[in-house]
């Protein structure tokens, strides 16, 4: 069997240029497209952010732009967490990689309808607004998607943009319901699971000890994505969301979960974007989701730190 067929809908943020570099170092995965989205930053930085990461991987995948806000909402971007620039920590060049003339939710339907059907797995690393956009907009498509990955939501751990939201889920609630309720098969790499996969000093030095630009410049951008949450949290370094969505692709004995029910709060102001997880299966609703809970958090970084190292 070849390599999966993947497109990562993302919006870097430090977190999404790793998971960018895991994709294009694996032989498992075919990346057709990056799509960017607006989320840490707006669009223009996404797209540019994305091509960056595919630059210094040394690759030429096409990256798109796509929805510069959410479907019904205002934007709300975290600076705060990534910077100015969405990848602070780094000091890296303009990309000379041109961004893709089509609208990334063009490309994400025409990729879908062009591609044989169940063969494309979508990797959302952050808010849902270009995938839900395509379902709305061509319905045909949904049936046509293998899978989704998505790095979002939160229940054990609650939020992390409000006591009771996740960054991607709450920028955009309406898109992220309207993916739980496509009926694809899709996996969700919470903050249950990302928070116990933490950037420790020992585990950013094995990147910079690589000495490579590449693992130099994931060594910056982990040194200071870490900052905020090592402050929020006390603890012992940042959690590294968005990898854990690609890792799982390639080593799913890594996490453990559970499929169970998830609905999203778009109604309530105080809960906006919450994950209501089932993980006690009392609501009785339909399990529509893989809910990952546990990870390896060693075996991860050890798979990020050997395919980082061959670029
Ligand atoms: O809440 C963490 C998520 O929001 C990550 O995907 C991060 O990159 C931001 O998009
Ligand atoms: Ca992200």
């Amino acid at each position: 069997m070849g390599p999966r067929k993947i497109i990562i809908d993302t919006d870097p943020g430090q977190d999404d240029a790793v998971a960018i570099l895991l994709a294009l170092a694996s032989p498992e995965l075919e990346v057709l497209a990056i799509t960017a989205v607006a989320g840490n930053v707006p669009l223009p930085l996404t797209a540019r952010n994305a091509r960056v990461a595919v630059e210094l991987a040394g690759r030429t995948v096409p990256v798109f732009a796509g929805c510069d806000r959410p479907l019904e909402r205002a934007l709300v971007t975290a600076e705060h967490v990534h910077g100015r620039t969405g990848l602070d920590g780094a000091d890296l060049p303009d990309p000379s990689l041109p961004l893709g003339e089509r609208h990334a939710v063009d490309v994400l339907i025409e990729t879908l309808r062009t591609e044989p059907a169940g063969t494309v797995t979508l990797c959302a690393l952050g808010p849902l607004t270009n995938l839900a956009t395509a379902f709305r907009r061509a319905p045909d498509v949904v049936g046509r998607v293998q899978q989704i990955v998505l790095m979002g939501g939160g229940f054990f751990e609650g939020g992390n943009i409000t006591p009771a939201a996740e960054f991607n889920i709450f920028v955009d609630p309406e898109a992220a319901q309207t993916v739980l309720r496509s009926g694809l098969p899709v996996t969700i790499v919470p903050l249950d699971v990302t928070h116990k996969a933490l950037t420790t000093p020992h585990r950013i030095d094995r990147f910079r000890h690589l000495g490579t630009p590449v693992g130099q410049a994931v060594a910056g951008w982990l040194d200071f994505f870490e900052r905020f949450d090592v402050e929020k949290y006390g603890s012992e370094g940042g959690p590294l969301h968005d990898p854990c969505v690609i890792a799982w692709l390639i080593r799913p004995d890594l996490f453990k979960g559970r499929h169970i029910n998830v609905e999203v709060e778009t109604a309530s102001d105080l809960t906006r974007g919450m994950t209501v997880a089932d993980w006690w299966r009392v609501s009785g609703r339909t399990p529509n989701a893989n809910w990952l809970r546990e990870v390896d958090a060693d075996g991860l970084f050890n798979l990020l730190v050997d395919r980082i190292g061959r670029l």
